[in-house]
């Protein structure tokens, strides 16, 4: 999809051109893929930027309404350490219970009022389409954290960047993905996001947590080469990316079903004899067991650079809608 068309929004009279900014980023639907080389460039330079100099004034006056109805470590402080990076600074909603919301306030309410005070919205809500529902109720832009079971567009994005920053491409790629692929929203993202390169994609999951049909067949209509797997054997040995997830039991209703897939899979030491030297391991963490931290020491074990990544990556988010990239 080609950059869009700049934000309606947007004051009467505006004069910036920066193609994002003043947008919302709700889903990986948004991006092309000259949009990620762009998107790359700006975080690689940040990278740079934050290795050479560490915070910087680029962002220096703004400031970041971190909205979390749902629990996060990597990316609610990620997006923090972004805008104290840039200069900015953040109001953080952590425990909504100890804010209007609990008194019944609607999403959009509450969006209305937190851009009376802010420059950017990042929100997390544990439903598919919540960020949208905000995205319209605001003028400013909107960011999506997760939306329940829907997308992580900024997981995606610096997941897509860590393939690049570590294996130094992407076409051409297997990528693997295991575990929690039903509910998982990383790896729906990052799969949509990935049929933008000419990959293969392994989904490797128990019967009752394969990929969700509607995408594969919307990925198979792009053409993209998948297979599915409910063990991982066969995938593993022609695999350049092997992505684990976690099987989220806050998702399931009924525990029983939970305990019967939960340790499907654990990826340690032994396991990973069959696969290439020349791989990478990734989790959008946190992990509960499906990676042995026994392989932590492995130099494919990419999974804890990949959340520094994370944190380049919602710099150059930030600085692309605020109009200062
Ligand atoms: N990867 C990720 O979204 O982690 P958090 O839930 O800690 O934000």
């Amino acid at each position: 999809m080609p950059t869009p068309s700049p934000n309606p929004h947007l004051p009467f009279g505006d004069q910036r051109t920066a193609p994002w900014y003043g947008r919302d980023i709700i889903s990986v639907k948004q991006f092309g893929r000259e949009d990620l080389e762009y998107i790359f460039a700006v975080a690689h330079e940040m990278h740079d930027m934050v290795d050479h100099i560490g915070t910087f004034d680029l962002l220096k006056g703004k400031i970041l309404a971190n909205l979390f109805y749902e629990p996060s470590t990597r990316t609610s402080s990620s997006f923090t350490a972004a805008m104290e990076r840039l200069g900015g600074s953040v109001i953080p909603i952590n425990e909504v219970k100890y804010s209007s919301v609990s008194k019944g306030e609607s999403l959009p309410d509450t969006v209305r009022t937190l851009e009376c005070y802010t420059d950017v919205i990042v929100i997390r809500h544990p439903e598919v389409g919540s960020a949208a529902i905000a995205a319209k109720a605001a003028r400013k832009p909107v960011i999506n954290a997760g939306d329940g079971i829907g997308e992580h567009p900024t997981q995606a994005l610096l997941d897509a960047f860590t393939i690049k920053e570590e294996l130094g491409h992407i076409d051409g790629l297997t990528v693997t993905l295991l575990g929690d692929l039903k509910h998982g929203r990383t790896v729906h993202s990052l799969a949509r996001l990935l049929s933008l390169y000419k990959v293969r994609l392994n989904y490797v999951a128990p019967d009752i947590l394969r990929m969700p049909a509607e995408l594969i067949d919307e990925l198979k209509a792009k053409k993209v080469e998948q297979a599915e797997y409910t063990t991982l054997d066969q995938a593993l040995p022609e695999t350049d990316v092997l992505y684990v997830t976690r099987v989220q039991k806050e998702r399931f209703t009924d525990e029983a079903v939970f305990e019967s897939v939960k340790g499907a899979y654990v990826i340690d030491p032994k396991v990973m004899k069959a696969a290439k030297e020349r791989m990478i391991v990734m989790h959008p963490l946190p992990r509960v067991g499906e990676i042995s931290p026994e392989f932590d020491d492995d130099p494919r074990a990419a999974y804890f650079r990949q959340m520094e990544y994370g944190l380049y990556v919602r710099m150059a988010l930030l600085a692309m809608v605020l109009g200062k990239a």
